[in-house]
């Protein structure tokens, strides 16, 4: 089969590789239709994740048609699916406990030293998300593997475009766990940092669970224009200073909730900023933690921060003191995706989430080098690329 495959920092390539083949009973094979390019996968392209191989298939925003079943798997051939990217077994402790993302199974023992020593405990699996997460081939191919395809795959209703559902496997859910860290209230004023796919999902559920106002950042005159359409105010950092403008819109309190959509690779020219460069460069740290530091700092007393976006190393120059002194509260993590697909589904088919919005661009999966290219360096007008594994390639224009 085809598939994308990464060989290196801003190097992915479409590859010829083995089919995927059933390895455990409750395994099932997708022919993906429709797969996306995540803000997470530019971390990898941009080399900043570790535990990469040259040749692992990326991709773990997919759905797509069931097309071969482990005797396990309560999956029937035919049957149109979507796919959470977190590989949960359903039954472990932390699965008892809907906290998927955590899943003991997912990842498989010989994988789990690199996260045992860095982070205390292993990581979950993930699809297509290196190998300290388990190594599993992504759906940015013609087929995939899907591991306990009893537990994670939801069924799509016949006549349910692939646009509406598709992003329930990653973003959607994000967004809407985003709100939820963040304990909104109703009459609340909650600040997005970053209007992403993730950022755009967290106003549209920061709306939905009671907020009065959304104050989305970001300064991609598009993206600002998107989180717009939805009722948001807007900051472009490149225009205001961020803290003050939010300072002058809640009166000097700050906001009730804050909400980091950035993650580990904050644009912008700011000394903390500069300083978490110089370190990358120097590899004296990974990652780039400007806009979680500026939450904490403009949250309100008493507040909450949620944190969506996604860290991956030790970092310094974290306000530690203001997060104690304000009393605030951080919630973060990988999603736990399952718990949140049939209310998300229903969601959508009562028409309360619009999804289809946030795609720019449609392309074959043939052209997906091109496609990490431009979601890469053109973030104002790229918002979110669908690959699609039987899209023809388009013929070149005529002279
Ligand atoms: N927790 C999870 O399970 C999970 C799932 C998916 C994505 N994520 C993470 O969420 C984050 C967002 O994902 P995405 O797909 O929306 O990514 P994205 O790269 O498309 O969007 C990030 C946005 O942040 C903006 N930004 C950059 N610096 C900023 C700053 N200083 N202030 C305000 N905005 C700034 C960028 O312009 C961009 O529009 C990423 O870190 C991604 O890895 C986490
Ligand atoms: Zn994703
Ligand atoms: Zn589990």
């Amino acid at each position: 089969m085809r598939a994308l495959a990464w060989h290196g920092r801003h190097d992915v390539r479409v590859d010829t590789v083995d089919d995927p083949e059933i390895v455990n009973k409750r395994d099932a094979i997708i022919k993906v239709t429709s797969t996306a390019i995540c803000g997470s996968d530019l971390h990898l392209y941009d080399g900043y994740i570790p535990t990469m191989k040259a040749g692992d298939i990326l991709g773990h925003e997919f759905m797509g048609e069931v097309v071969e079943t482990g005797p396990g798997s309560t999956l029937q051939k035919g049957q149109r699916v979507v796919v959470p990217f977190t590989i949960a077994c359903g039954s472990c402790f932390h699965c008892g406990k809907q906290q998927y993302s955590a899943c003991d199974n997912g990842n498989p023992a010989d994988n789990q030293d690199i996260a045992e020593t860095l982070y205390g405990q292993p990581m979950s699996g993930l699809f297509g998300y290196s190998h300290m997460t388990g190594g599993y081939a992504g759906g940015q191919a013609e087929y995939v593997r899907v591991p306990y395809s009893d537990v994670g795959p939801i069924v799509i209703p016949d006549g349910v475009d692939d646009d509406k559902v598709l992003f329930l496997s990653d973003i959607l859910p994000t967004g809407w766990q985003a709100a939820e860290n963040a304990d909104i209230e109703p009459g609340d004023t909650v600040a997005v940092w970053g209007c992403g796919p993730v950022g755009l999902f967290a106003v549209q559920s920061a709306f939905l669970m009671g907020a009065a106002r959304v104050i989305a950042i970001d300064h991609f005159p598009k993206r600002l224009e998107l989180a717009r359409r939805f009722g948001a105010e807007t900051i472009n950092f490149e225009e205001t200073a961020t803290y003050d403008a939010l300072m002058q819109m809640t009166g000097g309190i700050g906001p009730d909730a804050c909400i980091d959509s950035v993650g580990l690779e904050a644009h912008g020219l700011f000394v903390d900023n500069v300083i978490d460069q110089i370190k990358k460069s120097t590899f004296l740290g990974t990652d780039r933690i400007h806009s979680i530091r500026q939450a904490i700092v403009a949250c309100r007393k008493g507040g909450r921060v949620s944190m969506p976006a996604v860290y991956g190393g030790i970092v310094d120059k974290f306000p530690l003191g203001a997060f104690m002194e304000k009393g605030l509260t951080l919630k973060t993590g990988q999603t736990h995706v399952q718990r949140y697909l049939p209310g998300l589904l229903n969601a959508i088919m009562e028409g309360k989430i619009d999804t289809t919005f946030l795609i720019s661009h449609r392309m074959p999966l043939e052209q997906a080098p091109e496609a990490y290219r431009m979601f890469h360096d053109e973030q104002n007008d790229v918002t979110k690329i669908v690959l699609k594994p039987g899209m023809a390639v388009p013929a070149p224009a005529a002279a």
